[in-house]
Parts: structure tokens; sequence; C-alpha cells
């Protein structure tokens, strides 16, 4: 049987160093540090930082030994996300379940059983070095085995909750990894977006988005298609060596005052082409915010026929012009920024040839 996933239980970074990381992610997006296991905590071969605002937990991860694969993994890839963690009501049932359909196992279910009660954890491998661990709770009163109550407050943005993990995979995988997801975790085609879309003069590329049946876990995949030049996916898979975790968009119920405090802190945005707030309230008509705080801001607005949505992209948030970070407050619209697309990969080939990547 299909497994049910009841939520993604958190997502981990694998970085270079987690003490800077973590207080990174703190000062510039307000999370709270919330748990830590290291060499202090009995766990000498690596140090882990929990970091939570609403309901997203993020995990940053250093390995401490240059024999631990985590170091050859970084050392490929650079800092990026390792692993999206499910909550299951049954590991070992979805684990076999995943596997029976193809999935590669990285660890079969196991029971951890210590102060704080039982837990059982497994995973597989999804696109690239990227891992699934299925987690079940039960009355599990700690985040995971090993980790200890480590608290330090950080001051919230009004991030709620994780809407969309992107993937990038090589040309020609989406379908193959569209089906993968239903497969191995019955997450089914929820929309596509063919390279009619997501083109501009010199590059382009096709998504699909996987989803659970209620939406609240929702998967695109994107992958380049040929251009004039070199699509973003393909430099991304450059850069990365394989496919991974391109973005991971964070819900606001407010996204005025969220926007307004991350570049308080002084997170960095892509920049809004200009001309852009000339042409947009023809696309998308009214809205319940100030149209003049919006621009003011920088945000970007999209309409689709069930509503609207505002988002914006941070650049990437290392060296490497890997993974970033978007921000969305969605109003009745239930799809991805369409409209946008074309605007804003306008701006990203910009910085591509910056790079010289493009
Ligand atoms: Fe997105």
């Amino acid at each position: 049987m299909t497994p049910v996933l009841k939520r993604i239980h958190h997502v981990e970074f694998a970085v270079g160093n987690a003490k800077q990381a973590s207080y990174f992610y703190r000062q510039a997006f307000g999370f709270d540090q919330i748990a830590y296991r290291g060499p202090e905590t009995g766990c000498r071969e690596r140090a882990s930082y929990v970091l939570r605002q609403g309901d997203i937990f993020l995990v940053l991860t250093t390995p401490l030994r240059h024999d631990d694969p985590l170091s050859v993994w970084l050392m490929l890839h650079g800092d990026g996300v390792c692993d999206m963690a499910f909550e299951v009501e049954d590991a070992a049932a979805a684990h076999a379940h995943a596997v029976a359909a193809g999935a590669v196992s990285l660890r079969p279910a196991e029971k951890t059983v210590d102060a704080a009660g039982e837990i059982t954890t497994a995973a597989i491998r999804t696109y690239g070095e990227v891992a699934h661990s299925f987690i079940q709770r039960g009355g599990y009163r700690g985040f995971l085995p090993g980790f200890e109550k480590r608290e330090i407050k950080g001051k919230p943005t009004g991030l709620t909750c994780i809407d969309h993990i992107v993937g990038n995979v090589a040309d020609r995988q989406m379908d193959r990894w569209v089906r993968w997801y239903d497969d191995t975790l019955g997450l089914g085609r929820f929309v596509s977006y063919d390279d009619k879309d997501i083109s501009t003069e010199y590059s382009a590329l096709r998504s699909t988005v996987v989803a659970s049946a209620d939406r609240s876990i929702k998967f695109p995949l994107n992958e380049p298609a040929d251009g004039r030049k070199k699509s973003q996916i393909q430099e991304y898979i450059d850069a990365n060596l394989t496919a991974g975790v391109q973005h991971l968009a964070l819900k606001t119920d407010d996204i005025l005052a969220t926007i307004a405090a991350l570049r308080a802190n002084g997170v960095d945005f892509l920049p809004v082409p200009a001309g852009y707030y000339d042409r947009v309230w023809d696309r998308v008509g009214d809205v319940a915010e100030d149209r003049e705080r919006i621009k003011e801001l920088r945000i970007l607005i999209d309409r689709d026929d069930s509503g609207y949505l505002l988002q914006l992209f941070t650049r990437p948030l290392q060296d490497r012009p890997t993974f970033f970070i978007e921000i969305i407050q969605r109003c009745g619209s239930e799809s991805f920024g369409k409209g946008n697309f074309k605007a804003l990969f306008e701006t990203i080939e910009q910085e591509q040839a910056l790079r010289g990547n493009l």
C-alpha cells in the first residue's frame, strides 16, 4: 500500500560549517535554534543544529571527520539539501513499499529507544544524492535521537510552513522522476509547464509538479530544455555535479512584513526587472495589498483562475549558483507564478552572464 506521508518533518542541509550557517539562518531569516547534536551530546562524527520557525524545521549538519561520506558529498556538491524527511505512520512499511517500487534503500527501518521514547526511522534515495527519510514518531518527545534542547530565540519574520520544494534533474529525466514519485511515495502529477511557458530568447526549462492528495506536500521537478544558450537548470546541475534541490518555498501570511524584515536583515533578493510594475497591474488586476508598498519592497505578483499570489526569490545562498529560497503568500492561487517566469528568467540570465555561465 502507498505510504501515508503526514508532513515534511524537516529539511536537512549538509554544510561546511554548521555553526556559522545556523547563525546566518537565525539572523537573516529569523529562525529559532531549538536543538543540537554533536560531540558535546555524544555524537563525535557530526554536528547538527535544528532551527524552527512556525512549522518549518531545518537541520544544518557538518561532518567533523575527513572520512565521513558527508565530507565527500560536500566536496562534490557544496552546501545544499541532503534530506527531505517525511513523518509517516509506519516507517518500515513506507520504506518497504518504496523499495519494492524501485527506490534505492539508504537505511532500512531501525528503532531507537531512549529517555524521550521510541522512534523508528528509515531512508531512501531520490534524485541526485538527496535522501528521503521516513520518521515514525509514535509519541517520541525529543526532536530525534541524540539531540538535546539548545534554545536560542530568533526574531521571527512571519514564515509559517514549507509551501513547496523544487528539484532540478538532468535533461530528459523529469518524466522518469515524476513516475518515480507516484510509484514510490504516491505523489501524483498536479500540474505541468512546458518550455513554451518557461522560456526566454535564450534558455528554457520544463517543470512538472507532483503533490500529495491534499496538496500539503508539493514537489515541482524541473529539467533543462534546449535554448540558444545554457538553461539556468543546466547551470545548477553543472555547479552541483548532479540533480539536487533548487529551492525551498516558505510561506507567509503577510509578505509585506516578511520581505521588509528580511531586507532589513540583509537577505539578498533577485532584482525585479525595470518596468515590471508598469505592466504587472494590467495582468493581475486588484489585490488587497497596497500597490505602492509592493513596488517599494520589489515583490512579484501573479494571478490564475482561482486567485493571486505574491512571491520573491533570494539570490543563491552560497557561492555556487545552486540553492535559494522563495518567499510566497497565496491569496487563492494554487499555482507557482508562471506569469513571473519570463520577467524573472531574464534577470536570472543577466546574473548567469555575470558568472560567465550563459
Ligand atoms: Fe517556487
